[in-house]
């Protein structure tokens, strides 16, 4: 029977002298004439498996065939391994081979940049950084299920092509079957101007003004034309949405959340982390054990201004009441100044979307974002808007459609509700988590400005 490599590892002494097979690519093959060392990888662990074959073997001559890459299927014995870096090893009784490789395979050395590994996504799961941030998106992702589900939040499911610009910041993909764009949108699929969706928030609300807890995970899409280390054209979001709630609600269950998935990491990714902790930030695990046990620092968008101001430091973009906070200012707060995760409430209204809650000062919104050090902003959200004149009056204001909006003000008409909820961007929260500084290096397979090859 086939045994993950991972299985084999993690098992006790039982399963010494126990016959396996074990199926994978090979990482490395050393012929010492007398007997030969392969070492191969199935992804199930950070840690390849050790075989080994002696040359009386009559299968020692496929040895010769096999190089780095090529996929084989092992059946052999478990031994104990007389090296101090494995548990266990194997005792080759067979070898098949499977898949040859080439000399020209681009994976021979043991290092290679990210620089490089990014014009080979097809092939960077087969590194051990690539496994690694594979298992531990995998990890956080299943435990974000199990967070939200624990609570009662129904997982629900929103649309891809939208005619609605959720955030307003005008960074949409169309989405059309004309030739010709210059033709009339009515003359199009959907008789309508259509986009792929840069949020499922609207569609969540109405789910939330019913169901009460709900949580969309989806992708979402920005033509941003930014090519910096947190940016993707297409990227992955976590949007819970709940009912009966309010802003502070709002800023308990993002850091619940948070806090949550540093823990999954070290309790369910102990070699993924230790190996990050290793070569990619020092330090890692102490962070992420911090980050489970201080309270996040909450401060007002007022008092944040202040704190930049006070700071002395050099800004490229000015720190003035009124102006959105650039990254520079959002991981001066969370790096230098506080030394944590800092939520960040009530923005001035002219700078954040529509459908945010206006406060009773009059020039503030009920927003919330959570920063983190190195990376700035990871999380936004917001008390939603839910009287029916006021939500009218925001969308006016700011010359949106009324007719494409008029199903959202129905839920502030049918048995409204204070209800909020908050976007997770999903690569920006795995950055976070292994310490990786681009956010190219956290997808499969990324796409920005230039780049959609794979
Ligand atoms: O702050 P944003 O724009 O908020 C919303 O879209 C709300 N509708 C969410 C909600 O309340 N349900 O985006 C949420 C998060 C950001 O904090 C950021 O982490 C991430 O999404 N994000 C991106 N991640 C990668 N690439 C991009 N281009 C991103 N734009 C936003
Ligand atoms: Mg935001």
């Amino acid at each position: 029977m086939r045994l993950k490599i991972k299985k084999i590892l993690k098992a006790d002494d039982k399963i010494i002298g126990k016959k396996v097979k074990i199926c994978g690519w090979v990482k490395t093959i050393r012929d010492q004439k007398s007997f030969a060392f392969i070492e191969i990888s199935d992804g199930s662990t950070l840690s390849n498996l050790q075989a080994i074959i002696d040359s009386t073997n009559d299968e020692y001559r496929k040895i010769l065939e096999i190089s780095i890459g090529a996929s084989i299927a092992i059946d052999g014995e478990v031994v104990k391994s007389p090296g101090k870096n494995q548990k266990y090893e194997i005792k080759i009784d067979k070898i098949q081979i499977i898949g040859t490789s080439q000399e020209d395979y681009p994976l021979q050395k043991k290092r290679h940049s990210f620089e490089y590994l990014r014009t080979i996504s097809h092939l960077r799961c087969r590194t051990n950084m690539g496994g690694a941030v594979t298992r531990v998106r995998n990890s956080l992702i299943y435990h974000s299920h199990k967070f939200f589900q624990d609570r009662d939040f129904l997982y629900i499911q929103t649309p891809i092509i939208t005619a609605s610009d959720t955030e307003g910041a005008g960074d949409l993909f169309r989405v059309t079957t004309l030739e010709d764009l210059r033709k009339d949108p009515k003359e199009d699929f959907f008789k309508k101007k259509t986009f792929l969706t840069v949020s499922g928030q609207l569609n969540a609300e109405a789910f939330a003004c019913g169901m009460s807890d709900v949580y969309v995970f989806s992708p979402a899409f920005r033509a941003e034309n930014s090519h910096t280390s947190r940016h993707l054209a297409e990227f992955w979001m976590l949007e819970p949405e709940f009912a009966f709630a309010d802003l502070k609600d709002n800023v308990a269950l993002a850091s619940d959340y948070i806090k949550y998935m540093a823990k999954v990491a070290l309790d369910e990714n102990e070699e993924d982390i230790a190996f990050f902790d290793k070569f990619i930030e020092k330090g890692l695990i102490e962070r992420l054990k911090h980050v489970i046990e201080s309270p996040f620092e909450v401060i007002t968008y007022t008092d944040a201004i202040k704190i930049l101001e006070k700071s002395n430091k050099k800004f490229q973009y000015p720190v003035k009441w009124g102006n959105d906070l650039q990254s520079e200012h959002e991981r001066y707060l969370s790096e230098e100044h506080f030394k944590k995760p800092v939520v960040v409430i009530d923005y001035p209204k002219e700078i954040k979307a529509f459908y945010m809650k206006d406060n009773s000062d009059g020039k503030t919104v009920a927003a919330m974002d959570i920063l983190v050090p190195k990376i700035g902003e990871i999380v936004g959200g917001a008390q939603r808007e839910d009287s029916y004149d006021l939500l009218k009056k925001k969308i006016e204001m700011k010359k949106l459609d009324l007719d494409t909006y008029k199903w959202y003000l129905d839920l502030r008409k049918y048995g409204t509700v204070p209800h909020a909820g908050f976007g997770v961007g999903f690569e920006r929260l795995v950055q976070f988590i292994t310490g990786i500084e681009n956010i190219r290096d956290v997808i499969p397979f990324y796409r920005a400005t230039g780049i959609a090859d794979f």
